[in-house]
């Protein structure tokens, strides 16, 4: 395969029609591709297909593959490896043939059997949160999409990206595993801290703790967007000892499940307000003392 940018139109296979795969075929179809085959067993997918992938047809996997000139691989994650090597052993990879898969965890490294027979391979991981529908479409414009491929693949790669909508950014194989942390650890985790937020709040009886909360959290990532550790308010950075240990007394009683959680973000909080030279010495001694150790049910100190 040259490294010129791809044809205009590619026939194109999804292997499988889940949520990742039934948008961005999609958006490869609304670019100007064909997508003519899809893979999906369940009801979810079977749907999905019908709905974002109207043009293709429902196909195991090797036929997918055998019909197409690029193949979209969105499975799970640890899925793919095992995929990519049985379509090897069956001699389903054709020279000439793309390959793409959209794990963030993964690199090319997943991709050599495919590529040992010849197909260029691309991991073109989008940053974005899809859910299978329509309305996913419309985030896709300017989405970073965090690419991996060989240096004279990178035309192919940026001409793909750019047709779906998204901008390209380069990812070496090295630090893949790394990138897949920090969006995980940012993304997956604000989730579940948002919602122990909200869980706390309804304890406390709040009656609509999201209308509550959502101002205060929009202007919080905000801020720490644009200002980075300087956006940190509240009592660890203050360095409010007293405080910090009555919410530990509080959670303690009322929420113990969340308490190693508080606790591990409230050090992490301390240390990088120490770090950005927010949180300074004699403030900083209490509030690490109350931090250590975690407390135990029922005590309050
Ligand atoms: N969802 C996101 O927000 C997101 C964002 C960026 C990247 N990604 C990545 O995109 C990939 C797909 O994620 P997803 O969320 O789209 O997953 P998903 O909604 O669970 O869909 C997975 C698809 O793979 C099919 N599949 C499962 N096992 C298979 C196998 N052994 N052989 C062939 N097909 C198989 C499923 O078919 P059936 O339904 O018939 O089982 C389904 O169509 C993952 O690598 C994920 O990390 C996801």
């Amino acid at each position: 395969m040259s490294s010129a940018t791809p044809p205009a139109r590619l026939r194109v296979g999804v292997i499988g029609a889940g949520r990742v795969g039934s948008v961005l075929g999609h958006a490869l179809a609304r670019a100007g591709h064909h997508v003519i085959a899809a893979s999906g067993v369940s009801g979810d997918s079977v749907r999905r297909a019908a709905r974002l992938l109207p043009a293709a047809d429902l196909l195991p996997a090797d036929e997918v593959v055998a019909a197409a000139d690029l193949v979209l691989l969105a499975v799970p994650d640890d899925t793919l490896g095992g995929l990519v090597q049985g379509l090897a052993e069956t001699g389903s990879w054709r020279r000439g043939q793309i390959v793409i898969h959209t794990s963030g965890a993964h690199g090319l490294a997943v991709l050599a059997p495919a590529a040992a027979a010849g197909v260029l391979p691309l991991a073109l991981h989008p940053v974005m949160t899809f859910t299978g529908t329509p309305e996913d479409l419309d985030r896709l414009a300017g989405v970073s999409f965090g690419v991996t491929a060989e240096e004279h693949d990178r035309a192919v790669a940026e001409a793909l990206v750019l047709e779906m909508g998204g901008e390209p950014t380069w990812v070496p194989e090295s630090v893949r595993a790394l990138y897949h942390a920090a969006l995980a650890h940012g993304a997956n985790h604000l989730v579940t801290l948002v919602n122990e937020a909200l869980d706390l709040l309804r304890t406390a009886g709040v009656a609509e703790p999201e209308r509550m909360i959502a101002p205060l959290l929009q202007a919080a990532l905000d801020n720490s967007l644009r200002h980075g550790d300087a956006a940190l308010t509240g009592p660890v950075s203050r360095g409010d000892a007293g405080t910090v240990r009555r919410h530990l007394g509080e959670l303690v009683d009322h929420a113990p499940d969340s308490v190693p959680a508080y606790v591990a973000m409230a050090r992490r909080t301390a240390d990088r307000a120490i770090a950005a030279g927010r949180l300074r010495g004699l403030d900083a001694g209490p509030v690490l003392e109350v931090l250590t150790p975690t407390p135990v049910r029922g005590s309050r100190r």
